[in-house]
């Protein structure tokens, strides 16, 4: 979406744009934002794409993700909270999207079976299948960009005797509410977002215990009462999960939270990024542009602190790369920038670090292009306060809001605490309720309604 609306922007500006045809194996867009209750397969028998559930809210304040060019302001028409609902997320992508007439160019339904390129002639074979029909083609072009995501296809390790586990067993991709953990004992394997986002929804919704475990750190959040951190699992004896430190636990269900793999089953070995999930994969100079075969491109390959702006200024650069407008360099200096931009990334520590090493690159890309620059120090400002924010309280950091560097405009706070709301949908969101009583006692009021009758 970011990368139509790049060709847009610059049409709208008198350019010349080529012919642009993009491929989209679901029937809308949005991505992972395009959810759906379904699993495993979809209904075109495609392995289903979203991993996120339905009681998924952004998990980073918004304020560190608006499009320069199109602010939340302008989207909803009010202020609203740091922390949406992904409803209300795929509104503001769509919003955004649907103003501008890029939806002509997507084939909807339309899956990338394989992608060739001619030594020869210098251009690319694109084989699709239209899921609808059934019917396959094959299209010529000169550039290629991979904009298919990289949280979809699970990394699952094996543990001994987790096959005699007699519970449910899933990965995060799977993974599609809590309500069925209540009163139960929930193990999530991993110490990342999932699994901190699973395991706090599974302890919103009444889970009888807790626990994490982790390979290589503990998340170190100061954990309630019945949510703890163990390490690593020696082996599973039936619903007993052994530690490494020797503790022993039963659990009733364990969700594993170990992230995904980079996968391109569109892609022959000489065009597929291989890399683990971190802020700079190898072999992309300027973290977009292919390294072995400069024709075609990656968006939102790296590991995100940023995203949706990021993956603006990375759509920009690459149409400009495509229009001519920024000249590549010799290979050479390409690996040299790679290696030189590695060298900074093998030094970083702390998340702080990862946080400015990414608005160091953001800028570097809007630097080469017309994209709106933005205050991208105070971003990284607000990354950081986020951090500390979950350090502080780990079940209530959504609360907190934050103030727009695009628009100048601080969030309103959610009309009711994200530990309450059970409610995860645009409309509720959108809403104002009356107070309600769970609300004053969270707050630590008299209820409303006590206070009436007294008065
Ligand atoms: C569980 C989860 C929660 C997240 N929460 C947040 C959050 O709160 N805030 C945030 O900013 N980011 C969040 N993210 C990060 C998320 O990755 C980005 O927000 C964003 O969706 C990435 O966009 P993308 O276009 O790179 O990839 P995706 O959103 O994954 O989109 C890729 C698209 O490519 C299509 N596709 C794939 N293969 C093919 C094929 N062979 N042929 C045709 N089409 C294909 C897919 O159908 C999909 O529409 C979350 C990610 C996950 C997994
Ligand atoms: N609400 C939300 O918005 C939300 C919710 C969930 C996820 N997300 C997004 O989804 C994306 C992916 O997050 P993620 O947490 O799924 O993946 P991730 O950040 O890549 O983390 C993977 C985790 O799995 C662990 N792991 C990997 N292999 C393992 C093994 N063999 N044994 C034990 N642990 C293992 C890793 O441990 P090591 O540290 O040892 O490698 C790491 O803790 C992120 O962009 C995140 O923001 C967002």
């Amino acid at each position: 979406m970011a990368q139509l609306r790049a060709f847009e922007s610059a049409q709208k500006k008198g350019h010349e744009i080529p012919e642009i045809v993009c491929y989209e194996k679901q029937d809308d867009w949005g991505g992972q934002w395009n959810f759906t209750w379904r699993t495993g397969t979809d209904k075109y028998g495609e392995p289903v794409h979203t991993s996120m559930y339905r009681n998924l809210w952004s998990n980073g304040p918004k304020e560190g993700l608006e499009f320069a060019e199109y602010t939340f302001d302008e989207h909803f028409g009010r202020p609203v909270s740091s922390y949406p609902p992904r409803e209300a997320l795929w509104d503001y992508i769509d919003g955004r999207a649907s103003k501008s007439d890029v939806k002509k160019y997507v084939k909807f339904a339309h899956a990338v079976r394989w992608v060739d390129f001619d030594e020869d002639a210098k251009t690319f074979t694109v084989h699709v299948e239209n899921l609808r029909t059934g019917e396959t083609e094959s299209n010529e072009f000169d550039n290629v960009i991979v904009a298919s995501g990289h949280f979809t296809f699970p990394n699952v390790p094996h543990f001994e005797g987790i096959d005699t586990f007699p519970g449910q067993i899933v990965h995060a991709h799977e993974f599609r509410g809590a309500e069925s953990f209540a009163d139960k004992d929930v193990l999530l394997i991993g110490a990342s977002y999932s699994a901190e986002d699973i395991g706090t929804q599974a302890f919103k919704m009444g889970a009888r215990s807790v626990t994490f475990s982790y390979r290589s750190a503990p998340m170190g959040f100061d954990w309630p009462e019945g949510m703890e951190e163990q390490p690593l699992i020696e082996k599973f004896e039936d619903d007993v999960v052994h530690f490494s430190n020797g503790v022993s636990r039963k659990f009733d269900a364990v969700i594993m939270c170990t992230g995904y793999i980079h996968h391109y089953p569109f892609l022959p070995s000489s065009l597929a990024l291989d890399s683990p999930n971190n802020v700079y994969p190898d072999n992309l100079y300027r973290g977009v542009v292919w390294e072995k075969n400069n024709q075609m491109f990656y968006l939102g390959a790296q590991d995100q602190w940023f995203t949706f702006n990021m993956f603006d200024a990375q759509a920009w650069y690459v149409r400009d790369v495509i229009l001519g407008e920024r000249e590549l360099p010799s290979a050479q200096k390409q690996r040299a920038s790679i290696d030189a931009w590695l060298e900074r990334f093998d030094k970083l520590e702390t998340m702080e670090d990862q946080v400015d090493f990414q608005g160091a690159y953001v800028r570097d890309l809007i630097e080469q292009t017309d994209y709106p620059m933005f205050d991208l120090d105070a971003v990284c400002g607000i990354f950081k306060q986020w951090i500390q924010s979950k350090r502080d309280d780990i079940l209530n950091y959504r609360d907190v809001t934050y103030t727009s560097v695009m628009t100048g405009t601080t969030a309103e706070k959610h009309h009711t605490p994200w530990m309450l709301e059970l409610d995860s949908s645009l409309k509720r969101y959108l809403s104002t309720p009356a107070r309600d009583e769970a609300r004053d006692i969270f707050e630590g009021r008299e209820p409303a309604a006590k206070a009436a009758e007294r008065s």
